[in-house]
């Protein structure tokens, strides 16, 4: 049999080069880190629970016509994905105040805010992706003024698909991480949202307890990481309620 390419490995994926020129085998790791890499676990079952939640944001963006560069889930652990250009910034929405925004201005975390606001980091994890602002990637070229406008409006178009998503089934969407690509057909480039959504890369507090049902479990030490995004799935209905656990049976002698 054939060894696939690695193309690249990261914290919490590996890409793989894809069966046509273009694609992209994309696999979810258990490995979770947090604090930029200083904390690090493997999850049973967190990859497999992130591809099909990642599956089903995408595939719904895709269905109301927010591009991103999800074209099919392969199996429990990948997704076949457009090749694109990753722009090197973390855009981040937040609804309500929680994470580095609390800490930086002194805000209680949940405190709702006036209007989504939208930060950029920049992809370097050797600097701890550090907030930039449009001044920063306007000079260092990073992405151009179109490009900041697309990716503003790319960005509010998923904040208000994934508030309504998660409104529906009881959950807060507090803030979110994305990442956008660019991707050239003939002539014409344009930028989709690429990477993954997922609790990994999302803030996600249950509307009438406030439970915490995202990557803070772990980062923070509230309880199994698995029993988290596994309420998220089964709410949303992507695993269904009486299915087999994602993570590994353990084995009675
Ligand atoms: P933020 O509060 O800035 O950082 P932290 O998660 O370290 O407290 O994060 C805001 C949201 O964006 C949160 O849901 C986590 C997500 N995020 C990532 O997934 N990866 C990143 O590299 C960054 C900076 C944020």
């Amino acid at each position: 049999m054939a060894r696939r390419k690695k193309i690249y490995e990261g914290k919490a994926k590996i890409l793989y080069e894809g069966p046509e020129p273009g694609t992209i085998v994309q696999y979810f790791k258990d490995d979770a880190t947090a604090f930029n890499a200083q904390k690090k676990d493997v999850i049973d079952g967190k990859g497999a629970l992130n591809n099909l939640l990642s599956e089903y944001f995408m595939s719904g963006l895709n269905q109301i016509g927010v591009p991103t560069h999800f074209i099919k889930r392969l199996n429990m652990r990948e997704q076949l994905v457009r090749q694109v250009e990753i722009i090197p910034l973390e855009v981040i929405v937040r609804n309500y105040a929680a994470g580095t925004m609390s800490k930086r201005l002194g805000i209680e975390e949940g405190t709702q805010l006036p209007r989504p606001i939208v930060e950029y980091c920049y992809k370097d994890d050797s600097l701890g992706d550090p907030l930039v602002t449009e001044e920063h990637i306007a000079a260092f070229g990073w992405a151009t003024q179109q490009d900041m406008d697309d990716i503003l409006s790319l960005a509010l178009r998923v904040n208000d698909f994934m508030s309504g998503v998660m409104y529906g089934v009881g959950i807060k969407l507090v803030d979110f991480k994305i990442e956008i690509g660019r991707v050239y057909d003939g002539d014409f480039q344009r930028l989709i949202v690429a990477d993954e959504i997922s609790p990994d890369s999302c803030r996600l507090w249950d509307i009438e307890t406030g439970r915490h049902l995202d990557k803070d479990v772990f980062r923070r030490d509230l309880g199994s990481l698995t029993d988290a995004y596994t309420e998220v799935a089964m709410r949303l209905g992507v695993m269904p309620k009486t299915s087999t656990p994602v993570t590994k049976p353990t084995l009675i002698n």
